[in-house]
């Protein structure tokens, strides 16, 4: 594995969640296969878990890490080739990328999608230049079309959870006040392409995730429908897709009620978190016995460390 950019990377995802599995029992099993190696670590966006645990996974593997915030730490960087560079963007990613490569073993970026320009943000201008300027491995943190880090956590949440050979898995929308990006969604999708599960989406009209993504799987326009006899609810929010970034509806009839996991086989519920309490999910379920966040939230250290030390393993 040269790059881990989405799940499709992983030389063998079974072999990924197993990994992510066995650090989980004992984390600093191959402490000494990063050491004097150093994880670079550039948001381009705000993020708590993520920082985090990919920090731990690193420094539990021997890596050193170092974090560079380019919202407010860095020079504003260019993409563009073949431009005067005369406006506020005052390094090229060319140098910049080239310049990290100098100090770090990999590197791990978080660049959300703009929910501006669709072919812009599909492009992911951002990791595919730090791929090509970069001459050392790059992480996908959040990309603009996926969060593989989190999808593969999920997976192994999954997987620890599950008490059925082919449980039902619903991701549903779910209400939020601002324009969110399709990654989690689109990532999470990907994801059940591996499990032996029952897989079906459920979101108002006009939320339908790319079709080139969800191609095969039931999309339900009726979130009751789709819950009924489910084992595991994944709620979510993203802007639409059709009219892109657009949010089309205000209300929070989607909201995930206790009334609405009733309908459920006593579902466990997942999110990614951070989480709008009270919006997305209420208290009630966000709080009770059968919520998974915070065991997501945990796995993601080990999903991170899996990954780490694939790319160690084919360095
Ligand atoms: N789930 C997730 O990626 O969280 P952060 O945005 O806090 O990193």
């Amino acid at each position: 594995m040269k790059h881990f950019i989405t799940l499709k990377d992983l030389p063998n995802f079974k072999a990924a969640v197993d990994l992510a599995k066995s650090l989980k029992q004992s984390p600093y099993e191959f402490e000494a296969q990063g050491k004097r190696k150093t994880l670079g670590l550039l948001f381009f966006n705000p993020s708590l878990r993520t920082r985090l645990s990919s920090q731990k996974a690193a420094q539990q593997l021997g890596f050193s890490t170092m974090v560079m915030n380019f919202s407010n730490e860095a020079w504003a960087l260019e993409f563009e080739d073949g431009t005067q560079m005369r406006g506020i963007r005052s390094e090229h990613v060319r140098e910049a990328a080239a310049v990290v490569s100098q100090y770090c073993d990999m590197v791990a970026i978080r660049a959300f999608a703009s929910l501006t320009d669709k072919a812009q943000d599909e492009a992911e201008i951002v990791l595919n230049s730090f791929t090509k300027y970069a001459d050392i491995p790059v992480i996908n943190m959040e990309s603009a079309t996926g969060h593989p880090l989190q999808a593969l956590a999920d997976a192994l949440t999954l997987e620890e959870h599950k008490t059925l050979h082919r449980p039902k898995v619903v991701l549903t929308w779910a209400p939020h006040p601002k324009a969110l990006p399709h990654a989690v969604g689109n990532s999470f999708t990907k994801m059940m392409e591996y499990q032996d599960a029952e897989y079906v989406i459920t979101n108002p009209e006009g939320y339908d995730l790319d079709k080139n993504i969800t191609k095969g799987i039931p999309v339900i326009h009726n979130q009751e429908e789709a819950l009924k006899g489910a084992d595991f609810v994944y709620a979510k929010n993203w802007c639409s897709y059709s009219q892109y970034g657009q949010i089309l509806r205000t209300d929070n009839a989607w909201t995930l009620t206790e009334e609405k996991m009733a309908l459920t086989n006593n579902a466990k519920f997942m999110h990614c978190l951070p989480v709008r309490r009270n919006i997305v999910v209420t208290d009630g379920v966000l709080d009770s016995p059968n919520s998974l966040v915070i065991e997501q939230a945990n796995n993601r250290t080990f999903a991170a460390q899996a990954v780490l030390k694939t790319l160690l393993d084919h360095a």
